[in-house]
């Protein structure tokens, strides 16, 4: 898919001040650090149109992007963030259950994970969590250029050997990097069948 336009929305914490839900939405999840930000800014090929940081907890808010004047892509803010109060990861979780379960234009969630570490244990409680409520979602494992070639392949192996105790077919998986903007071209074609799927274009 080619992206023509991509521009800012809205940013906020609640889901009634989101845009109105008539458009097919992709949201983008995972740990704080992730590169959820960064994995938006390739996938649009707008370097600054998310905000991106090496402090994790820079996404606080729920930021819509509207693509090609037709539909969102969703930048969320980062679960784990160690140094979060207990009031803020009530309020984090509040809200984003809210999002995840209530967004009816919400096509896909995208749960990303670092390349480099092993399956962690709250990665994997979220995922279960999102299948349980039948929400859908695809996996993308992030940063694969910090890795060699051999680790990237261990990586990978071991996430689709842990995964398939979970689902007995696994999502959709991807792989990418915000360097070498590997999986960026399979992501938006992907993003496109599923809106071909539902007759959006
Ligand atoms: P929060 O908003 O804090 O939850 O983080 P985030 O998941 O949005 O991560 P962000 O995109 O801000 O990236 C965090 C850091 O990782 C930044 O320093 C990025 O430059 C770096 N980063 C993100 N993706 C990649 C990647 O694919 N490769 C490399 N080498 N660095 C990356
Ligand atoms: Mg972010």
């Amino acid at each position: 898919m080619v992206i023509k336009a991509a521009e800012f929305v809205v940013s906020n914490t609640q889901i009634s001040l989101c845009p109105e839900p008539d458009r097919p939405e992709f949201a983008f999840i995972g740990r704080s650090n992730v590169g959820k930000s960064s994995l938006i800014n390739t996938l649009v090929g707008r370097k600054g149109l998310a905000k991106i940081s090496t402090r994790p907890g820079k996404t606080q808010t729920i930021n819509h992007f509207i693509i090609n004047d037709s539909w969102y892509l969703v930048d969320l803010p980062g679960y784990g963030f160690a140094s979060a109060s207990q009031t803020d990861r009530y309020e984090w979780s509040n809200m984003i259950e809210r999002f995840l379960l209530e967004r009816e234009n919400l096509y896909c969630t995208f749960i990303l994970l670092d390349a480099r570490l092993k399956p962690q244990p709250n990665d994997l409680d979220f995922i279960r969590w999102l299948g349980s409520k039948s929400v859908p979602l695809a996996l993308v494992l992030t940063k694969a250029d910090k890795l060699s070639r051999n680790d990237l392949a261990r990586s990978v192996s071991l996430y689709r050997n842990t995964l398939i105790q979970i689902w007995e077919e696994l999502p959709p998986f991807f792989i990418t990097s915000a360097e070498t903007k590997a999986g960026r071209e399979e992501i938006l074609s992907f993003i496109e069948q599923a809106m071909k799927r539902q007759g959006q274009i």
